[in-house]
């Protein structure tokens, strides 16, 4: 069991599996019937997995553009379900077919804010991919188009993931399993 920052991290998904997932999703991304697809990333956990995507999609034919947001709950760990958009895209998006990146769609709040944003600036198309499925965790009715792996109800780090902070670097996702 890999030994980072003191902390035993168990292995939920490996990098070998990721990959191999990750030119799975672009094969089904390559199946739709968008144009000039416009990839945005919603950052920060979206950030590792939407770099190897976009290459993964590049392998299978999709050029995408690439954007970036920023979207973030009032308050760390409150239940107010309020988000805020702390950085917004470049892009004018009217006409666009889009493919939003997550990393986890756990109540699918952040989902449904950023989707319901796109469309109403005149997004033609609202494809969501999520690379984890927490799908107990739902509390708003939205699902992703396309899911790398459905995720246990577990706080999962690495692959872009934190915790405080930490953890983004790990190649691979797993769960901190304690103190080594
Ligand atoms: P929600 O769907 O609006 O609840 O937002 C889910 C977001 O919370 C994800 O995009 C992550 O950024 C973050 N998140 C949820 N669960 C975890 C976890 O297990 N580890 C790290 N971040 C998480
Ligand atoms: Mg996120």
């Amino acid at each position: 069991m890999p030994i980072v920052r003191n902390k035993k991290i168990e292995v939920l998904f490996s990098a070998k599996e990721l990959k191999k997932r990750n030119h799975e999703l672009a094969e089904e991304i390559a199946l739709s019937d968008v144009s000039n697809l416009l990839v945005i990333s919603v950052l920060k956990g979206s950030f590792v997995f939407a770099a190897d995507l976009i290459r993964a999609m590049y392998d299978v034919g999709l050029f995408p553009e690439v954007e970036f947001i920023t979207v973030s709950s009032y308050g760390a760990g409150t239940q107010s379900g309020e988000l805020k958009l702390l950085r917004d895209i470049e892009t004018d998006v009217s006409g666009r077919d889009i493919l939003l990146v997550d990393d986890i769609l756990e109540s699918g709040k952040t989902m449904q804010y950023t989707r319901d944003l796109m469309r109403s600036r005149g997004a033609n198309t609202v494809l969501i991919v999520t690379l984890l499925d927490k799908s107990v965790k739902r509390k708003v009715k939205i699902n992703a188009d396309y899911v790398g792996f459905e995720c246990p109800d577990k706080f999962v780090v690495g692959y872009g993931m934190d915790a405080g902070h930490a953890f983004r670097e790990l190649p691979f996702v797993g769960v901190i399993s304690g103190d080594a």
